[in-house]
């Protein structure tokens, strides 16, 4: 159990979001979630157990980040007891994602990082307990061990999984634009808290939210670009009047300026829809034959054009 192994898995976005957890340690959702793993975005992970070591020794893009390096640790811990390890190791994690853009993903992070501690260890995990395991990091990190479109069911530890949806959709595409304003960002998980103890708003939404899900899953099975970026956008306009109700804000200036041109573009008959996470990125949704027209529309912003990604696979 010495094996030397590097494991990547992709970013994903949510189409459908997570947003709320009735369990805090488990990290389980209230609601099933959707979501598009791209293939530009990714974490690359090595995990070298060594029995001289008496703590974890973490390096996230050639530092150690005090704050991540706890997280890891602490998911660590949680994957030495639940397989019977007992070593520390050196965690080598690097995220392949513009430097500097918000966009390290600890979706990727936390599903590379399950992966590469149980095979490291000799260990040969289904896809199935390893997206468990990685959700217990991060919850979206349980649909990162999947590429394309995925669903994360909610439910209880065991059955709160994701699962490939197989829609063999290859023009679809997802478009990130970086907006990067170094803004102090009110991490998801504390933001994702006073959500859910809003009980009016909050219930409300998983209701509307699963209600988005199913026309998800009707309009993704028809490879309708319109249908699935109006639920998307939905569905990312009431998740973040809710964060906003709940008093956190990650919109900036250029996320607004953004999203308007957006619309605009839609006035023109062009297919562009976006969606947005906890931070002030962009991501456009929309199909291959639209990506030049909406490059020529949006010249002054950074992207990144994105197409389905992979399974999280060793390399
Ligand atoms: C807005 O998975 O980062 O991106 O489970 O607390 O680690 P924790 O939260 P995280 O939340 C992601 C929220 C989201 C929506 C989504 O990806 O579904």
């Amino acid at each position: 159990s010495c094996n030397k192994l590097k494991i990547r898995a992709y970013v994903n976005f949510a189409l459908i979001k997570y947003w709320g957890k009735k369990d805090e340690g488990l990290k389980l959702p209230y609601q099933t979630s959707l979501s598009f793993t791209v293939d530009k975005l990714y974490t690359e992970t090595e995990v070298i157990y060594d029995k001289n070591l008496y703590q974890d020794i973490v390096i996230i893009n050639g530092k150690k980040d005090e704050k991540m390096g706890n997280r890891v640790a602490k998911h660590m811990d949680v994957i030495r007891r639940e397989y019977n390890i007992n070593s520390y190791a050196h965690i080598i994690s690097e995220n392949f994602v513009p430097t500097g853009a918000g966009l390290a993903s600890s979706a990727s992070a936390f599903a590379a990082l399950a992966y590469a501690a149980t095979k490291t260890y000799g260990l040969e995990l289904s896809k199935t307990e390893l997206s468990r395991l990685a959700r217990i990091g991060s919850g979206s990190a349980s649909r990162s061990i999947y590429g394309d479109f995925v669903i994360w069911n909610h439910g209880d530890d065991k059955t709160s999984v994701s699962k490939p949806l197989d829609a063999k959709w290859d023009d679809f595409r997802v478009i990130v634009c970086m907006i990067d304003e170094n803004e102090k960002e009110c991490s998801s998980s504390d933001a994702m808290k006073k959500s859910v103890m809003n009980e009016e708003l909050y219930s409300n939404w998983v209701l509307e939210s699963q209600k988005d899900l199913s026309e998800m899953l009707q309009a993704i099975e028809n490879k309708d670009i319109e249908h699935v970026g109006v639920i998307a956008e939905k569905n990312a306009e009431h998740m973040h009047a809710l964060i906003e109700a709940t008093g956190t804000k990650y919109k900036t200036e250029k996320t607004l300026e953004v999203i308007s041109k957006v619309k605009a573009l839609r006035e023109k008959g062009i297919k562009a829809f976006y969606t947005m996470d906890a931070g002030p990125n962009v991501k456009i949704i929309t199909i291959e034959s639209e990506v030049a027209e909406i490059k020529k529309n949006l010249l002054n912003i950074q992207m990144i054009v994105c197409k389905a990604g992979f399974d999280a696979h060793e390399v």
